[in-house]
């Protein structure tokens, strides 16, 4: 019988059971994007938790695409050895880290005024009222390339893996999708022409990284808008595209999962899903039995039971944390121990702060930090 709590590989990686942090974007970065003592001490914390990896919040990969404020950066190589304190601690308190990419775009509230922002098409964001700019060929070459160089930087400074942020309606989520993809070119219209940037970045990421290195991606298994979205077909589709190419692993995500900030006023958003266990267990499976690349569910993810049975009955063979970690990093721990705990997480989606994003419950306190 496959266990939870069993070593298993994830490409050319060993790890030391099924449990992934998935990406949490903290906010207490420097502003340009550089790590501090406060984060070394927070991922310090998060490997001593017991999930086998921990994927970074995620890190803007262009310096003038910065889409939220204090996040990581990848855009240059003073990364390097500014990452490699961070992945040492990580691997010094057995467990390992990857680095997640991204490109914000229209979906995105920070100093929206003052940066020029890219889209597929000059579609205005209804959530954050943001219309891009469209791309030209030049600047989907550039952006590719800058994927490309920031996963290199990854593993020259000791990551073990990247993961391509494409969900959550982020600007790759958004090449996807036929609303907010209205382009004429190679990278607009069909299915597959939507996804080409995609697959050009794992193709530049691959050509700057080692062959063995862990590339993941993170996908909605639809953008829950019907047709004018990304649709749970297309998302199977590019699945066999990118497991064909060699792909690490898949992270199924879905929909977009933020409620904007309603007034001026509020500045923080909240995260908005189902408190349901594992609510996309049903995508996640029928992708898991179509490809070989191992798929990693995430989302909702609080009874062992149910992820027992996951693993048990189906071909998942990850489950990725994010709002349980925020509220108990060991929670993991505690899982091994016994594995009737239940985690103090309620999945209220109040996570959000502007001084650094943590559980609700431990605000008073420093956040992820009990
Ligand atoms: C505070 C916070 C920050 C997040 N940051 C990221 C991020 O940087 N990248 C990402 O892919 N998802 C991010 N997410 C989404 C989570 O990775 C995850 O997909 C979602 O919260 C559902 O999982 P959960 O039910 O375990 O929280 C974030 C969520 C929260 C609550």
């Amino acid at each position: 019988m496959t266990e939870l709590f069993e070593p298993t590989r994830l490409g050319s990686l060993e790890l030391k059971n099924r449990f992934i942090r998935s990406a949490t974007w903290e906010g207490i970065a420097e502003d340009d994007g550089h790590i501090n003592d406060e984060i070394l001490a927070l991922y310090e914390n998060l490997a001593k938790g017991g999930a086998a990896a921990l994927i970074t919040g995620y890190a803007f990969v262009i310096e003038e695409e910065q889409p939220s404020p204090k996040m990581f950066g990848a855009y240059d190589d003073s990364f390097i050895d500014a990452y490699k304190p961070l992945t040492q601690i990580v691997h010094d308190n057995d467990s390992t880290i990857m680095l997640q990419l991204a490109y914000g775009g229209s979906f995105t509230w920070f100093n929206t005024k003052e940066r020029e922002i890219w889209g597929p098409s000059a579609v205005t964001n209804k959530i954050s009222g943001v219309t891009p700019k469209e791309m030209t060929q030049e600047n989907i070459q550039r952006l590719i390339a800058a994927f490309g160089d920031a996963a290199r930087r990854a593993m020259e400074s000791g990551f073990d893996g990247v993961e391509l942020h494409a969900g959550h309606g982020y600007l790759l989520n958004q090449f996807l999708s036929p609303f907010f993809n209205q382009r004429g070119d190679a990278y607009g219209g069909s299915s597959e022409n939507r996804a080409r940037i995609i697959s050009d970045i794992f193709d530049d990421m691959r050509k700057k990284t080692a062959p063995d290195f862990p590339l993941l991606v993170k996908l909605n298994c639809s953008d829950f808008m019907g047709p004018k979205g990304f649709t749970f077909e297309e998302c199977k589709a590019l699945c066999t595209t990118l497991d064909e190419k060699g792909i690490a692993a898949v992270e199924i995500s879905g929909g977009p999962v933020f409620k904007a900030p309603r007034t001026e006023k509020e500045t923080t958003f909240q995260v908005s899903l189902p408190a349901d266990d594992s609510y996309f267990s049903e995508y996640a499976k029928e992708i898991a039995r179509s490809i070989e690349a191992p798929v990693i569910l995430v989302g909702g993810n609080r009874s062992m039971e149910t992820m027992e049975k996951l693993l048990e009955e189906t071909d998942i063979s990850f489950f990725s944390l994010c709002r349980p970690i925020l509220c108990e990093p060991d929670i993991i721990n505690k899982w091994h121990a016994d594995k009737t705990v239940t985690p103090r997480c309620t999945a209220c989606g109040k996570c959000f702060t502007p001084t650094g994003n943590s559980c609700i419950q431990n605000r008073e306190k420093a956040p992820q930090k009990e």
